[in-house]
């Protein structure tokens, strides 16, 4: 999911953007770009009319049930389907005895479209890889039907001994071949004589759990097939490019023949990829040669759709006296499957945020009889900042230091393992604003100081970090109709975090249209092709495109304006849209609008598609976003329940391209921050590799009384190295915020715990 970086250079350029030079407009003013407009989709999905993929109706569908395993490894030596057969309604049940033959899905990250998140066969014999894989699809005229007919499925399994529990895996733990493009392992300089001749160490372990994925729309998809054998796939999806292409190597069919719609999702966080049950419906469709609707159920989906893994992290840390750091070790052992490609990044932001003079980082995989694990909202930053930032806490009390004066002194002036300059960093003035505004000054610095009653009350801070991606790959349209309307097209995604609204707002300011004059158009394979909405890089990667796509644009614009009219002789770059014209950038009274242009050319139309150039930006610089994350929480004296009763996220992430639509993002980030940090936690079986609390009921995950006010501050500094000089902001908020809890709850306590969640168990 992520390109890989280069080595450093040693003088920096300026990336405009724009052919010939001249700076990026859009990125400097603020007009349009910025303000908080409310989601364009919004009014559709209060009034119910916005139809999700399992809300779609083809003529004769039928509705989809999935059987699961019961063991963790081993195959079927009996498989008992006569009874479903029989049942009530039913029209096929599939099994892998009449099930088509299937390539195994190309493994993401194996080539640039490949979305499997997991190489395994799907239903091809009677082998089990995991416990809770499917082993039957019964297609019925009605849900009921369908769920009553698998539950008369008998199965009887041979077992064959399964690797399940996490430390038996970790004898034989090993690098993976790469961790996302970058190298499992890095050290600069000696860590293990810098530790040991250090004036303060500490050297701790942390561990953090499984998660599993719970957007509130459930995974579920509908499947057509016409009779010329073309393949149409309604889904919730965050990648449907990468889907579509993946869905035709699988089935055998040619790419053009398989179309992915996906308008509107509930959620995505990484888990609405490519997994079996879209693979299954589209096989039973094609045995049953109807429609089908498959919607997992809640328990579905923890059986069949990965989530976070589990880790054992250790960071050891060595200071001077001075408080500056000259030793920083971050490694540690992720639970992974030999068949997904998903290593759980989590040594990453030790690789960019301190300076000092020995770093090793190091990941390796343990591997398991089990799910495929997979991304998960900041994947690795999320619980990687976990372990790093409650170390650089205990360092700093040992040091006798503000934990923010510590991370100011030991602020690195170029990246400390790439030796990249960094593109825009403004760490320490996000620090500044967030402690002014959250009053960190009245925090004590002795731990169980400040006390109300039965509630003991501390402060704790710590850096969210995620990294700017950019995907190569995608291509943008954009059409100018002779009305003065645009339309801007790209097969990308809108998962509720508001990329519809803010593209219509970027592509508005950028061609100089009123907001309403402007379409963004996503969400289906049949424009151009899109990336995926992932690694929060689905905004530059979609900026980029338009950049292009624009400037072809301008270019034939030009060329239909012809020589002797006001714009005769200019190039794209000097010219700039506004009110529906095209101006001379020096002077500006040399105007001629779109209408006029296409008018005289006698053309209705003009349309532009163009690929994005490649991320080239990402080899020169060290690109990432940042935040400071401040938290106060009570914790109970006699019971140990923490409340989290303030919270403030002060970020840094380029410019801000809608200020309401980011303001949830980020708080929608630090709200999954607080559930990682006290909450969520899937309790896996070690004997069986059962996922045992399958439900909402018993998997927990903040609720509206489990959240304060959360106030969010951001600098809105362009980075000029990106497109609009903006980062995604998908993932960041959620980083640092278990690091802040657990400080605050130390601060509060004088009780360290380093093993997420917090629960009130651990706090006794
Ligand atoms: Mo994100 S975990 O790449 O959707």
């Amino acid at each position: 999911m992520s390109p890989s970086r280069g080595n450093a250079i040693e003088k920096p350029e300026t990336k405009t953007w724009l052919p010939g030079g001249a700076p990026d407009p859009v990125a400097q003013k603020h007009g349009l770009l910025g303000q908080p407009i409310s989601r364009l989709d919004g009014p559709l999905k209060v009034r119910g009319t916005a139809r999700f993929a399992a809300e779609v109706v083809p003529e004769g569908m039928l509705y989809a049930a999935v059987a699961f395993s019961t063991i963790a490894k081993g195959y079927m030596s009996l498989l008992d389907v006569s009874a479903a057969e029989a049942a009530p309604g039913v029209v096929l049940v599939m099994t892998y005895r009449n099930a088509p033959k299937m390539q195994p899905p190309p493994l993401m990250n194996s080539k640039p479209l490949a979305a499997g998140a997991s190489d395994l066969p799907i239903m091809q014999d009677d082998r089990v890889h995991w416990n809770g894989q499917p082993i039957a699809v019964v297609l019925a005229e009605t849900q009921e039907q369908a769920d009553h007919a698998v539950s008369l499925i008998r199965v009887t399994y041979k077992t064959e001994p399964a690797v399940t529990s996490f430390k038996q895996a970790q004898a034989k733990a090993h690098p993976p071949e790469s961790i996302l493009g970058e190298p499992p392992k890095l050290e600069i300089g000696d860590v293990d004589t810098a530790l040991e001749s250090a004036s303060h160490k500490i050297d701790l372990t942390f561990r953090t759990p499984r998660e599993n994925h719970n957007a509130i729309e459930l995974h579920a998809c509908t499947v057509e097939w016409d009779k010329d054998g073309c393949l149409t796939l309604h889904d919730a999806s965050q990648l449907i490019s990468a889907t579509a292409w993946t869905l035709a190597q699988i089935f055998g069919l040619p790419e053009n023949k398989v179309r992915v719609v996906s308008p509107y999702v509930g959620g995505g966080f990484g888990g609405k990829c490519l997994w079996d049950h879209q693979i299954l419906a589209v096989a039973a469709a094609k045995v049953a040669q109807r429609p089908v609707r498959l919607t997992l159920s809640r328990e579905g989906v923890f059986r069949v759709i990965g989530g976070r893994t589990t880790t054992e992290q250790r960071v050891a840390l060595g200071a001077g006296k001075d408080g500056r750091l000259n030793a920083l070790l971050h490694t540690g052992v992720a639970a992974m499957t030999a068949h997904n490609s998903c290593p759980e990044q989590f040594t990453f932001p030790a690789r960019h945020l301190y300076a000092a003079p020995a770093i090793r980082v190091a990941q390796e995989v343990a591997n398991l009889d089990m799910l495929a694990n997979t991304f998960m909202r900041a994947p690795g930053e999320s619980i990687g900042t976990f372990a790093l930032e409650c170390a650089i806490d205990e360092m700093a009390e040992m040091l006798g230091m503000d934990p923010i004066e510590f991370r100011r002194i030991n602020e690195p002036t170029q990246d400390p393992t790439s030796g990249s300059p960094f593109s825009a960093r403004h760490i320490v003035q996000a620090y500044a604003r967030g402690a002014e505004r959250f009053g960190w000054s009245k925090r004590s610095r002795r731990p169980r100081t400040r006390r109300e009653g039965e509630w003991l009350i501390g402060m704790g801070v710590a850096t969210a970090t995620y990294p700017y991606y950019r995907m190569p790959g995608g291509a943008a349209r954009i059409r100018l109709t002779a009305d003065g309307h645009a339309t801007v097209s790209m097969a990308s995604h809108e998962m509720g975090m508001g990329t519809a609204t803010v593209q219509t707002q970027a592509a508005a300011e950028r061609l100089g249209l009123p907001l309403d004059h402007v379409t963004f158009e996503y969400g289906d394979t049949n424009l151009p092709q899109g990336t995926l909405a992932g690694g929060s890089s689905q905004t530059a990667s979609i900026g980029a495109a338009v950049i292009a796509a624009h400037h072809a644009l301008v270019q034939e614009l030009l060329k239909l304006a012809g020589n002797d009219w006001p714009l005769a002789g200019l190039k794209p770059e000097e010219v700039e849209a506004r009110d529906g014209r095209l101006c001379c950038r020096e002077s500006p009274e040399r105007c001629e609008s779109y209408v006029s242009i296409l008018k005289r050319a006698r053309r209705d139309h003009v349309e532009c598609q163009v690929d994005a150039a490649p991320p080239d930006e990402l080899e020169k610089w060290s690109m990432h976003s940042y935040g400071a994350q401040f938290c106060e929480v009570k914790v109970n004296a006699i019971t140990g329940e923490t409340r989290v009763t303030r919270f403030l996220g002060s970020f840094d992430c380029g410019r801000i391209l809608n200020a309401k639509t980011a303001a949830s993002q980020f708080r929608g980030g630090i709200i999954m921050g607080l559930g990682l940090a006290l909450m969520e936690e899937t309790q896996f079986d070690e004997r069986t590799g059962r996922v045992m609390n399958p439900s909402l009921a018993e998997y927990h995950i903040p609720t509206h009384m489990d959240v304060p006010t959360i106030e969010v501050l951001w600098t809105d500094i362009p980075d000029p190295q990106s497109p609009m000089g903006a980062h995604g902001i998908g993932e960041i908020g959620i980083t640092g915020v278990g690091a802040a809890v657990a400080n605050a709850v130390y601060n509060a306590t004088g009780q360290r715990i380093r093993e997420l969640p917090i629960t009130l168990d651990k706090l006794l």
